[in-house]
């Protein structure tokens, strides 16, 4: 199949990629020029494992280019996805304004049928508002071409999207139409094999189900750092409990990590989206809404812990060990390192950092605070240490070598990645979330 994929971010590079390597061809499309140059070299602009050699390799054979003109390359598609962004703002609005121009592109460039299929996270009754758009374009050009507009919702994790969009849990086409479904399932045939299930139905189905599922994820991770907090206080084990639940099917073992809390381009934003959109429909999301509440105190109550162990932070020594919002990422996209950053550099405390990965994008943003080199280098001379992001590396760090390292040896960890009697029989101050 041809296939246009608007949008060049994080989902529209995923998405060009993985439909190029299954055999379509495929051009993506994106307003920044310079963006499109490197795309065109094989440079991808962020850090996600698996995509560069995928994105190279397609290129190499012929079957992806990126362009900044979508006039010239969508009325030589049959599929023209739109994957540009949709920023929210704080109270859980969302802004389509890029989805807007990206259809109003459609409308005024199609000659001839499209598939127009939305893979953005967008609010129930976009697809409608999309069908309008395009619809309002092509009568002011006194065209009469038809096009269908379906809902495709992405699911993938960062860190891990090259293999969800490879590997998906299930595929979700909202469209009435039985050609289009076709089309969508042959789209997908390749995920046949896996035994991928697909879920058709309706426009505002498929727009709902997407939030549903993030909203779901999130309020599970809210629900355990409510356990890990009443834990704190009667002397039980988070872990434990979360084995203990993990081993009913009906509950199942992911996303029962407690810890300081979620973060990221998707859980908050769109928790708060839904509350909102349930809100302007006229219901209020109440579960959504305390998971909401639940998270933005987890970090605080992590904050208070440093302050429960060194008294006044002012002029204090904290390193940071982790800043994105979670492995194998370099996003700090409401990451929780950057809400402790704020607090230490609010009680006027000292702060070193140190990420793997998401060094570079943190200097871009983070102002006043030391960058280290490694783990070792943050430690020196610390009155505490925060694990925040649970890198591979950090469960291996010489442990000895840090406690000898820091003036005072507490560490206080927001992802529970040590075991606190280990810990203690190395002489540390340790407190993780949840440990009795
Ligand atoms: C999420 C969804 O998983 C994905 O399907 C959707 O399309 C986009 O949003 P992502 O934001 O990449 O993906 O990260 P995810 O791995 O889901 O983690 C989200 C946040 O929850 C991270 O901050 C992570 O640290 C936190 N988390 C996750 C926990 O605190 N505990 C857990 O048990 C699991």
């Amino acid at each position: 199949m041809k296939i246009c994929v608007v949008g060049s971010g994080y989902v529209g590079l995923v998405t060009s990629a993985c439909f190029a390597d299954f055999g379509n061809t495929v051009v993506g499309v994106d307003i920044d020029r310079e963006k499109v140059k490197q795309l065109n070299k094989g440079k991808v602009p962020f850090h996600e494992p698996g995509l560069d050699e995928l994105i190279k390799n397609n290129i190499k054979d012929g079957r992806l280019t990126f362009t900044t003109n979508l006039k010239k390359v969508v009325n030589d598609s049959d599929l023209v996805f739109i994957c540009v962004g949709t920023p929210t703002h704080r109270n859980g609005s969302i802004d389509l304004s890029y989805v807007e121009r990206a259809a109003r592109n459609i409308g005024e460039s199609i000659d001839g049928y499209k598939i127009v299929v939305t893979k953005s996270t967008v609010p129930v009754g976009t697809s409608k508002r999309i069908t309008g758009i395009i619809a309002a374009a092509l009568k002011k050009r006194r065209e009469k071409v038809k096009f269908d507009v379906v809902s495709n919702p992405e699911f993938l994790r960062e860190g891990a999207a090259v293999f969800d969009a490879t590997h998906p849990n299930r595929i979700i086409v909202g469209t009435e139409s039985t050609a289009v479904r076709q089309v969508m399932s042959e789209l997908y045939r390749p995920l046949y094999l896996l035994g991928t299930p697909m879920v058709f139905t309706n426009c505002q189905t498929a727009e709902l189900a997407k939030y549903a599922a993030n909203a779901f994820l999130a309020t599970k991770i809210s629900f355990i750092n409510e356990i890990a907090n009443m834990c704190e206080i009667v002397g039980a084990e988070v872990k434990d409990i979360a084995k203990a639940m993990s081993y009913d099917n009906r509950i199942g073992g992911k996303f029962l990590h407690a810890g300081i809390g979620y973060g990221g381009s998707c859980f908050p934003k769109d928790t708060r989206g839904l509350v909102y959109q349930s809100g302007a429909a006229g219901y209020e999301m109440k579960i959504v809404a305390a998971a909401i509440k639940v998270n933005e105190e987890q970090v605080k109550r992590f904050c208070r812990k440093i302050v429960s162990q060194l008294g006044t932070l002012k002029n204090k020594t904290i390193g940071i060990l982790g800043l994105s919002f979670k492995p194998n990422t370099d996003d700090i996209r409401e990451a929780p390192a950057l809400a402790v950053i704020d607090f230490l550099q609010h009680e006027k405390a000292l702060v070193k950092v140190f990420d793997p990965v998401a060094m570079a994008l943190a200097r871009r943003s983070v102002k006043g605070v030391t960058f280290c080199r490694d783990a070792y280098q943050t430690a020196k001379d610390c009155d505490a240490l925060l694990i925040i992001t649970e890198w591979n590396e950090f469960r291996n760090l010489d442990l000895a070598r840090i406690n000898k390292l820091m003036k005072k040896p507490v560490i206080i960890d927001g992802r529970n990645i040590y075991n606190p009697g280990e810990m203690k029989k190395l002489g540390f101050i340790y407190t993780g979330v949840g440990r009795g």
